[in-house]
């Protein structure tokens, strides 16, 4: 098996070792040697621009747990998840996890859903949150939480486990061909996306009904809202023109200012994409997973199905769309942007970085910290240009050890103004609480990137941190995660 020589993390025993490593391997990351504890720390700077006060620069990103009721209700798996959440200490709650704004749009048949059946539930996520931050933390000054808002679009799956139940906006050369999409399979009409639309604005006035501070209007990571960004082969008001391609953001921010005009708006975005991955072909065996390569052919070329890549090497970033995206946030008041990158199915180690694949993906084809560098420094290039936004900046989980020492140089330096934690919170919520604390830092709970909470998922399970967090210690799902594993 062609294994790239990636130094695992955990072997890297000092910052200036890491420091060191960095510079073996040509990547820039700030990075602080010295941790600061209490006021003084970057990491509890609060941030205040305008209307919108933030207790400190701690983030938790959105992350579904696939483990809701059939009828799109939390369960107390859930519960617990977004307890958990509350613990981090974060001032700033990115939308909790992805809620499907109709019963077409679930990813999954346990996706959340925003609908008048699930209000009360919803309300005691956001309430139990609260409650587990004020106990960390002594208060809930400068707390910020959203709702996550989206429909999945091409990954929509919302019957059974199996069964996806697509809707696109154009046909799309291979990723139609990865779904068996037949030839006449139907694309989205534009009174279907009124329809979409109009349940983003249903679901955010309950959202501001329900005391959420914010709703994110997702764009990113293959989704719907990302999937109109490179919508440039679709017909109508939708598709061609950049205009059109942001008409359906447009159009659900008017709407949601019109019903809940207290309502703070975001948007997170994947800022650039590249081709989809895959296992190489010409290396694969016995079943396991191979290094990832671009899925590229001639006939593809120009790529005109991408959002924030290079049309002619779709493999290469082009920030010049996504940078006049963010005009456009700037012109319709929206301050708070989260910026990701491509998508957990069809280019993880573009989104997530990783050393060990999910079961359905591919050994890294570049060093993860690679990864994390080019998403750090799509950040910084966007708030050079973009002072008045604030920016979340994500991917930060495969520093590990130094994801602290990174977090803190990061904002210090003006890099980003917020520091987004997705994985690294299912196994040790309180890291960079702890960091900023001068508390030990427990470095068995380290999430050490074994993917176990995509594979999860992957295999029909919930997800969660089933190697580090006890709760999942000799759970039916453990033993279920095993069995699948070995598949
Ligand atoms: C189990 C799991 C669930 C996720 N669910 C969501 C989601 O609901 N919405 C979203 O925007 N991103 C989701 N993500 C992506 C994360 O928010 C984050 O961008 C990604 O994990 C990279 O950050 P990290 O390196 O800190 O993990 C999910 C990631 C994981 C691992
Ligand atoms: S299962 Fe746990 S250790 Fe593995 S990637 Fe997810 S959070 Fe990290």
């Amino acid at each position: 098996m062609s294994v790239l020589p990636i130094l695992r993390m955990g072997t890297v025993k000092s910052v200036t070792g890491f420091q060191e490593h960095l510079h073996s391997l040509g990547l820039t990351i700030p990075c602080d040697r010295a941790l600061v504890s209490g006021e003084d720390s970057p990491l509890r700077m609060p941030l205040v621009r305008s209307e919108i006060r933030i207790g400190n620069r701690i983030v938790v990103q959105p992350m579904e747990g696939w483990d809701g009721t059939a009828d799109g209700n939390p369960t107390e798996n859930t519960i617990r998840r977004w307890r958990r959440f509350g613990s981090s200490g974060a001032k700033l709650i990115w939308g909790g996890e992805a809620v499907a704004v109709s019963r077409d749009g679930r990813a999954s048949p346990n996706q959340l859903l925003a609908a008048p059946h699930t209000q009360e539930g919803l309300a005691k996520l956001r309430i139990t949150l609260t409650e587990e931050h004020r106990l960390k933390t002594g208060s809930d000054d400068g707390l910020l939480v959203g709702l996550q808002l989206t429909h999945s679009g091409r990954y929509s799956c919302p019957n059974a486990y199996g069964r996806h139940e697509a809707r696109i906006l154009y046909r799309h050369p291979i990723l139609d061909r990865r779904q068996a999409l037949p030839a006449d399979y139907p694309v989205l009409t534009d009174a279907e996306i009124d329809v979409i639309i109009e349940s983003f604005h249903l679901a955010a006035l309950m959202a501001w009904k329900l005391g959420f501070d914010f709703v994110d209007v997702k764009h990113c990571h293959g989704y719907l809202g990302h999937e109109f960004l490179s919508a440039h082969t679709r017909e109508g008001r939708y598709g061609g023109s950049f205009e059109n391609r942001t008409r359906f953001l447009r159009e659900i921010v008017q709407g949601i200012r019109s019903v809940a005009p207290g309502l703070h708006i975001a948007v997170r975005l994947s800022a650039f994409d590249s081709v989809p991955f895959h296992p190489d072909p010409a290396l694969s065996s016995n079943g396991k997973p191979e290094r990832g390569i671009p899925e590229t052919a001639e006939n593809v070329i120009p790529y005109r199905w991408g959002f924030g890549i290079n049309p002619l090497n779709p493999t290469e970033t082009d920030l010049s769309e996504p940078v006049r995206f963010l005009s456009l946030l700037e012109e319709l008041g929206i301050r708070l942007v989260n910026i990701t990158a491509g998508s957990p199915y069809y280019n993880p180690h573009i989104q997530r970085p990783t050393l060990y694949p999910p079961s359905d993906g591919y050994l890294p084809p570049e060093d993860p910290l690679a990864g994390v560098a080019r998403q750090m420094e799509t950040v910084r290039h966007l708030k050079q240009k973009f002072p008045n936004l604030i920016f979340v900046g994500s991917g930060y989980t495969y520093l590990q050890d130094f994801l602290p020492h990174v977090a803190q140089a990061a904002v210090r330096e003006g890099w980003v103004d917020l520091v987004g934690l997705g994985r690294m919170i299912l196994s040790y919520p309180e890291l960079l609480w702890d960091a900023s604390a001068g508390n030990l830092i427990q470095r068995k709970r380290i999430c050490r990137t074994f993917s176990d909470c995509t594979t999860g998922p992957r295999n029909g399970l919930p997800s969660g941190c089933y190697p580090l967090d006890d709760y999942y210690k000799n759970s039916k799902e453990a033993e279920q995660l095993a069995i699948a594993k070995k598949r």
